[in-house]
């Protein structure tokens, strides 16, 4: 591996669909053969509250940090459309954990963006421990908020609970540290360079970038209520543009709302997605001449109300027919759900993933431009564990509505129009179906009819919160929490939450803190995939409907509810300055043992006769023109022997530089225009680099560079070998066509 000067991550719908019958079955069988799977189985005082008036005119200390949490691009699954086939096998582009930390004087806080599929329950918590081993009590629960960007192709391996662990081949140790230490590592970049600045807010439209998925439900909702929006989707992005006390620019962060599943399933690079790619675009123009993933400039694109919306704009059809997919059911008359399937605006899968981060990016460096809105007043963070399957609510004088223990439906498993399950399941189940309910019941368990009852209308598929072994399925302690910066507030959601659910959150939220008289000018966003992963949050109406967001409403039809009357009295607290008096709640568990790795170990690696590693198998060719793409193949180590893989690179793109005499490197493995792929044989592995060159490249002489490690037994000791390739010269020459 090269060191580079300085060089993350994620999941969606937990579009888990498949992937876990998959296993189920596969598991099935393993019982059946080894009877090994029994089925049936405070932190420091936070410093006291300050005036609630906002001082005019205020400054605070502001850090910016980014860091590199890319993890082993190799043979560990990609986490979020939970497909079986779908495991790392090279990378499009890096991920990256970007941290902004405010302080007012009186209060910090850090707000984490990654480019990681979620945050899951375990990975917030090793995250919390690093920070207090470093930092003490300055970074705690109260006042850190993670947030994951929901990129579907960064690796899974990060969870403590037993179906999140299935779907992602366990609990990885080597892909949970690279996510942990970047986080950490951003953290901290951002308190060395903590110093006196100012913010400044702006909001704008993004119209062309985001659709429903599933706008049978969506219509569910009540007219008056729909009435109020113009559109089925929240197209608003905010942005806060934080500069130093000259007025320059030294990071900006932004909330939108869409899925990052520009990359399909299909896909097997790690990659940050369309958000990521706005990140980088971002980052590119305000740090000019660095490699991707250097420079000061950190531009954070954080996720929010994004549970039902798609990027692939183009919409849902019929791949063997072109014809529109059922509207209730996204099913296609021949072929089910499986064919229905929602394209981006590009030609492919890139170009999708190029075109939406790019009119994300866009709008952000407009409003970051135009801001000129400045944020003052005080900071305020409220935060609260809940053990979410017991959250009992008032609804009137009469009723009151609760919570349920966890479980999945039906719809679950027919996945989305982003990504199908493979089996005969269809969104907008409400009836079970007795085959796979017979599998099901043979497995794992029949569901308690108290849950049934609980979650009805929705068939229950997995009765997660009734399933423990070898640890719970799903988690039951949550997070809720809330941060004020002046006057934006940010509601860290800890799933998936749709348009509608999201916008009455918001609303509640902003009533009460407006209720209060403080707060008048507040600007509310919601942060989504933050802190603890809990799939799905709709409104009741859509819970109805049980499409696939409907059936991974885990907690039951009452999930916004609970969650509306958690976050209001957060909300409250803070209004009231009263947060000192919020209880803690139950502390959620931290599991030392039954965490289970399915992963094998990397093998020792293989090669050719007579060759080494890093010799070229496929050669590049003389001459190239601007626009064409160059490929070449090395014999290769697997990517999981080059250990923390964090700020190097396994490609560098180079340029000879004729007055000097010397190469300089042009692209790295972060780059947009390289991609690596490492492909495992059965006689060994290679990797081929490729470089779509760009049209403005300079014309000049270049060669590519491959760098990896190897493995081999010396008696019964393996042993680690670096190892380095090199593409032979050749010549970029004007395109004809881009003259
Ligand atoms: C989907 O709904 C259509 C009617 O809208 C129905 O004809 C079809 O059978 C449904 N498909 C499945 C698989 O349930
Ligand atoms: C995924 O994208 C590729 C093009 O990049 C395309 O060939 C393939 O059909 C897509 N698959 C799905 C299921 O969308
Ligand atoms: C959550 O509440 C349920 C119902 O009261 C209880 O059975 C369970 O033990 C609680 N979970 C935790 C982790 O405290
Ligand atoms: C209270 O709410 C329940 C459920 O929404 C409803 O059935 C009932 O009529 C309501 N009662 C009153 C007094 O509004
Ligand atoms: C799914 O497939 C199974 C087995 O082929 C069948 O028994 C079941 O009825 C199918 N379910 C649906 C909804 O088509
Ligand atoms: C649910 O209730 C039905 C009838 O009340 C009963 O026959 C069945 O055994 C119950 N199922 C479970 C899992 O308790
Ligand atoms: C490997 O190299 C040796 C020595 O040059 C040669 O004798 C042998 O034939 C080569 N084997 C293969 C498979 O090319
Ligand atoms: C790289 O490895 C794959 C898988 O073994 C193989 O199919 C392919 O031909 C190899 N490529 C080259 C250039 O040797
Ligand atoms: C050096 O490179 C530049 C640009 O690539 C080219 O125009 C020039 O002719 C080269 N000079 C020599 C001495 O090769």
């Amino acid at each position: 591996m090269a060191d580079r000067k300085s060089a993350c991550c994620g999941f969606s719908a937990l579009e888990v669909t498949l992937g876990v019958l998959f296993i189920l079955m596969t598991m099935a069988c393993v019982t059946l053969i080894t009877v090994m799977f029994t089925w049936k189985s405070d932190p420091a005082p936070a410093p006291t509250s300050g005036p609630t008036l906002p001082p005019q005119n205020q400054t605070y200390l502001i850090g910016v940090g980014r860091a590199d949490c890319t993890g082993p691009p190799a043979e560990i699954p990609l986490m979020g459309y939970a497909n079986p086939q779908q495991k790392a096998a090279g990378i499009h582009t890096r991920l990256y954990s970007r941290a902004f930390i405010i302080d007012d004087g009186g209060r910090r806080l850090v707000f984490v963006t990654a480019d990681v599929g979620m945050i899951s329950q375990r990975l917030r918590l090793e995250v919390l421990q690093a920070l207090q081993l470093k930092f003490g009590d300055v970074y705690r629960q109260e006042n850190v908020v993670l947030s994951g960007t929901h990129t579907h192709c960064g690796l899974g391996g990060f969870f403590q609970y037993t179906l999140l662990m299935i779907s992602s081949s366990g609990y990885i140790r080597e892909s949970i540290k690279p996510l942990v230490d970047g986080i950490v590592r951003s953290v901290d970049i951002a308190h060395r360079n903590l110093r006196p600045g100012r913010i400044y807010r702006n909001t704008g439209n993004i119209d062309d970038s985001s659709v429903n998925r599933s706008p049978h439900s969506y219509m569910r909702n009540p007219q008056d209520e729909r009435h109020r929006y113009k559109y089925d989707t929240d197209k608003q992005m905010m942005v806060l543009k934080f500069t130093d006390l000259d007025g320059d620019g030294i990071g900006m962060l932004s909330w939108f709302a869409v899925h990052a599943v520009s990359m399909n399933y299909t896909n097997l690079l790690v990659s940050s997605d369309n958000m990521g790619h706005a990140s980088y675009l971002m980052e590119q123009d305000k740090n000019p001449g660095e490699l991707p993933g250097q420079g000061g400039f950190v531009a954070g694109f954080s996720s929010s109300n994004l549970g039902d919306v798609s990027p692939n704009i183009k919409g849902p059809h019929c791949t063997n027919t072109g014809q529109p997919c059922d509207f209730l059911n996204s099913s296609c008359p021949v072929g089910g759900a499986k064919l229905c399937t929602a394209f981006g605006p590009g030609e492919d899968m890139f170009e999708s993933t190029r075109i939406i981060g790019r009119n994300i990016y866009m709008k952000a460096k407009e409003l970051y431009a135009n801001a000129d809105q400045e944020v003052s007043g005080f900071l305020h963070f409220a935060h609260q564990w809940v053990n979410m399957t017991e959250v009992k609510v008032q609804v009137n004088s009469t009723h009151t509505v609760s919570t349920c223990k966890p479980a999945l439906g039906h719809s679950f498993a027919a996945g989305t129009t982003d990504g199908g399950g493979d089996l005969n399941f269809t969104q907008g189940a409400v009836e079970g179906d007795p085959f796979w309910d017979g599998i099901r019941d043979a497995l794992v368990g029949e569901p308690s009819n108290e849950t049934q009852e609980c979650h009805h209308p929705k068939p229950i598929l997995f009765s997660t919160g009734e399933m423990n072994w070898p640890l719970p399925w799903h988690p039951q302690i949550i997070d809720v929490q809330i941060i004020i910066i002046g006057s934006i507030a940010v509601i860290a959601v800890p799933g998936e939450i749709t348009t509608m659910a999201g916008r009455r959150l918001r609303d509640t939220v902003k009533q009460e803190l407006q209720s209060q008289g403080s707060f008048q000018d507040v600007e509310v966003v919601i942060s989504g995939l933050s802190n603890v992963y809990t799939h799905y949050i709709t409104t009741f109406e859509e819970y109805q409907l049980q499409r696939y967001e409907g059936a991974s409403t885990i907690y039951g039809p009452h999930t916004l509810s609970a969650y509306l009357h958690k976050y209001r009295a957060l909300a409250r607290a803070i209004a009231q300055d009263q947060v000192s008096d919020l209880p803690v709640g139950p502390q959620p568990p931290f599991f030392e043992k039954s965490l289970f790795n399915l992963l094998p170990k990397a093998a020792v690696d293989k090669k050719p006769v007579n060759s080494s590693f890093g010799d070229v198998l496929q050669q590049v060719y003389p001459v190239y023109r601007q626009g064409d793409a160059v490929s070449v193949t090395f014999v290769a180590g697997n990517p999981r022997h080059s250990g923390d893989i964090r700020d190097k690179t396994f490609v560098a793109v180079e340029i000879y530089d004729n007055r000097t005499g010397t190469w300089e490197v042009v692209h790295t493995d972060a780059s947009w225009e390289t991609r690596f792929h490492w492909l495992k044989g059965s006689r060994g592995s290679n990797a081929t680099v490729e470089w779509y060159i760009p049209v403005a490249a300079p014309s000049a002489s270049y060669r590519i560079k491959h760098f990896g490690h190897y493995k081999q037994m010396k008696g019964l000791r393996p042993v680690i070998t670096p190892y380095e390739g090199l593409s032979d010269v050749f010549t970029v020459k004007a395109s004809f066509y881009y003259q």
